[in-house]
């Protein structure tokens, strides 16, 4: 029974079909999934910190709506994301604990500061930027349920990138200092994005297995050069510098040469000691324990309701 689970599994996967919640899966096939989601969400939860600190600071009425309605949409996507994640078996207050003590990760890119308002331009226009170039392929994940929720994700973030851009255009041509800023952002989130997409390729613990599983279509080298190819078209179009003296077009290649990131620094971030790790965790632990007895009394209403329906 076991190898013709098996073997049914491999044929999904070989004809490049969606594997749902009831079909049979290797353990290690489910683990995979439970780990890269669980971290998916937990870090478009977390990722509404560093944005959330400047809705009170936008400088317009309109900004601050966008900016809003924006954050608003991280919290839908995690929620979105658990809720996917559950397909596997997995309860969401477990994925809450894991991320709680540590045993689970958020995106590296959600330690650092947004220590100017051309910050939230910048991680509108790189930060999301990126995420699109990894998530994209995702759509095509061997995983339906991840698969389906990652189609309105890329939307949205589609538009959230849109809306990074066109914001560090309007700071690019004001005041000098409004250029000073935007330019200031961007050499700040240029090279923690770059990170973003993992370590290595050689590096990488989990890509070839996810590439067999049809997890990932891309390894995090393949998806980083094309997140170059397309940042240095669009920084020409807003006017504003990559720092990166060795940035150039590559002709043999067909790409543009880069300066890697920091991957030791990476490393730091994902073990805890990144610029703004502490606060984030603090953060996160206090709106869990607030928010205990609003989740308490909707199970307590939500009991009260079947009592009287039964
Ligand atoms: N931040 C935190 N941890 C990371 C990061 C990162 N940027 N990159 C890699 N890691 C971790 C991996 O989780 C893995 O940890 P583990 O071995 O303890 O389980 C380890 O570093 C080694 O990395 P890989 O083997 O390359 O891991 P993986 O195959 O999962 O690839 C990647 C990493 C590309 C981030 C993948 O998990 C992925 O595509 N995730 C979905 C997208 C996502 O989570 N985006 C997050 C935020 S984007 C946004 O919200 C705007």
């Amino acid at each position: 029974r076991r190898d013709a689970e098996e073997s049914e599994f491999e044929a999904i996967i070989a004809a490049d079909k969606k594997i749902e919640p009831r079909d049979a899966m290797p353990e290690a096939y489910r683990k995979t999934l439970i780990r890269q989601m669980a971290q998916h969400a937990h870090s478009e939860i977390i990722g509404m910190q560093p944005e959330g600190n400047w809705i009170s600071r936008a400088p317009s009425l309109s900004r601050k709506a966008i900016l809003l309605a924006k954050v608003q949409d991280e919290a839908g996507h995690g929620l979105y994301l658990y809720a996917a994640a559950e397909t596997l078996g997995v309860d969401r207050d477990e994925l809450y604990e894991q991320l709680l003590n540590g045993r689970q990760k958020y995106s590296s890119i959600f330690n650092y500061p947004t220590l100017t308002w051309a910050d939230v331009g910048a991680i509108g226009w790189l930060v999301d930027g990126a995420a699109i170039v990894n998530q994209v392929p995702l759509c095509r994940c061997s995983y339906g349920p991840y698969a389906r929720a990652m189609i309105r994700v890329c939307k949205e973030e589609s538009f959230h990138q849109r809306q990074g851009f066109q914001s560090l255009y309007v700071l690019a041509r004001g005041t000098a200092a409004q250029r000073e800023m935007a330019q200031d952002a961007v050499n700040r989130w240029w090279y923690p994005s770059l990170a973003m997409f993992g370590p290595p390729d050689a590096d990488s613990t989990h890509s070839q297995q996810s590439m067999e599983w049809k997890i990932k279509r891309y390894s995090n080298d393949e998806l980083r050069q094309r997140f170059v190819d397309m940042t240095v078209q669009q920084a020409g179009v807003l006017g504003l510098e990559l720092p990166d003296p060795e940035l150039r077009w590559n002709a043999e290649r067909g790409h543009y040469d880069y300066t890697q990131p920091d991957y030791d620094e990476l490393m730091r971030v994902v073990k805890g000691d990144g610029p703004c790790n502490r606060q984030r965790m603090a953060n996160r632990t206090a709106a869990v324990r607030d928010g205990e007895w609003v989740r308490k009394a909707a199970a307590a209403y939500a009991r009260k309701q079947q009592e009287v329906a039964a």
